[in-house]
């Protein structure tokens, strides 16, 4: 979006798109792209709500001046979340308006201070205080490890625009429109999935204890950093949060495996038919060489059934797959349920790893584990077909 868009009176978008990132904290893929969302009230008090990343400080500043009128300088920065996809273009904001007075908790001017050495004109609030604009009153939340310690949320009182910092937001550029109204928001969901459970999602009991908290004040709009901002239905993204921070999950199977030869990939394609034999639609499969990791747990948060199988490599778990159960571990991901399948052929030790995994989770397991030593005989199959057959009966249930 090349302009300021409005959001309510006197309130306006002045994020910026990024097509150019690869790698979200240089670990998670953009095929879609992402918007880093800023916001700007202009009352008798001009105030911004967070800044963008810092490379793209020139079109954010083009966007405050657009909407800023003759002479009027920007008053307070209020600081909802220090990540440098939000914070990166504070010290040239600084500079741009000296006088500004940034606005954040005691944990954000540790971090301010931290990351840029701002020590001057910060103002610290405490949860539940305001600002007061003139006609706007902004009222700040603090909503701890939603993603940061010091994240906050900002609530105008005047317009019932909720800026919800990290909190409803997700991956995504937003191609020409910015509200739930304008564009596709099933294209944007399974990035905001992927955008919660990936980088959110280990911290969910603070996420639900957000919600609770946010759902207690009354808001019309849902203004997060990223993604499209809920102004027509701003409950369907709470309850969507809501569901996925309570670990309720859809009826499917997601289905990850390793494989070198090929051989554990047609034990794969066996409890694949397995599923499918017993009316299993709704299945994702996952070779863990070639999908990234954050797919993979996406796909995993969402579904009720998971089934994990890899070769061995050097007597231990296939790396990739090695990747994919540390990254499962780190999300504390509860109540599925699961099958297991391995092979190997001098020295087993895949499967080993797979079961150490599955006893310390608190996952529901189903027969049969199966282990083909070299290629998996017509036996092997036939039980992969079986371990499909159980777990969509279990799943049916
Ligand atoms: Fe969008 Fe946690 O930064």
């Amino acid at each position: 979006m090349e302009h300021a868009v409005k959001i309510a009176d006197q309130v306006y978008w002045i994020g910026v798109n990024d097509y150019d990132t690869a790698l979200f904290e240089a670990l998670w893929p953009l095929p879609m792209g992402i918007s880093y969302n800023a916001y700007i009230i202009v009352d008798e008090r001009v105030a911004l709500v967070d800044t963008v990343k810092g490379c793209y400080f020139s079109q954010y500043l083009d966007k405050i001046k657009s909407v800023l009128p003759e002479g009027r300088k920007v008053d307070y920065l209020v600081v909802n979340h220090m990540e440098p996809d939000h914070s990166g273009a504070i010290k040239a904001l600084r500079e741009a308006f000296p006088d500004m007075k940034i606005v954040g908790n005691a944990k954000t001017a540790e971090f301010l201070e931290d990351y840029y050495g701002l020590v001057d004109n910060v103002v610290v609030v405490g949860d539940g205080e305001s600002l007061d604009l003139g006609i706007h009153k902004l009222d700040f939340y603090l909503i701890p490890m939603v993603h940061w310690p010091e994240t906050m949320v900002t609530l105008d009182t005047e317009t019932g625009v909720l800026f919800s910092s990290d909190a409803f937001g997700g991956f995504g550029a937003l191609n020409g429109g910015i509200f739930d109204d304008e564009v596709d928001t099933r294209y944007y969901e399974d990035e905001v999935l992927r955008y919660f459970s990936n980088i959110v999602g280990r911290y969910s009991s603070m996420v639900l204890r957000a919600i609770e908290k946010l759902k207690k004040k009354s808001h019309a709009v849902i203004a997060p950093s990223h993604g499209p901002i809920w102004r027509t239905n701003p409950s369907h993204i709470v309850d969507l949060y809501e569901s996925w921070s309570s670990h309720q999950t859809e009826n499917g199977v997601v289905i990850v495996y390793g494989s070198m030869y090929g051989n554990t990939q047609r034990m794969m394609e066996s409890v694949s038919r397995g599923l499918v034999e017993s009316g299993v639609k709704r299945l994702r499969v996952h070779n863990a060489s070639n999908s990234h990791v954050s797919f993979i747990i996406r796909d995993i948060w969402r579904f009720k059934g998971v089934v994990l199988g890899s070769c061995t490599y050097n007597a231990e778990l296939f790396p990739p797959m090695k990747q994919v159960l540390d990254a499962l571990k780190n999300r504390m991901i509860s109540g599925r349920v699961f099958g297991l399948f391995g092979s190997y052929t001098w020295s087993g030790g895949a499967l080993k790893e797979l079961q150490e995994f599955a006893a310390s989770c608190n996952w529901k397991s189903i027969d049969p584990v199966i282990e083909a030593k070299g290629a998996p005989s017509e036996s092997d199959l036939e039980k992969c077909r079986e371990l499909g057959r159980n777990l969509a009966e279990e799943l049916a249930q």
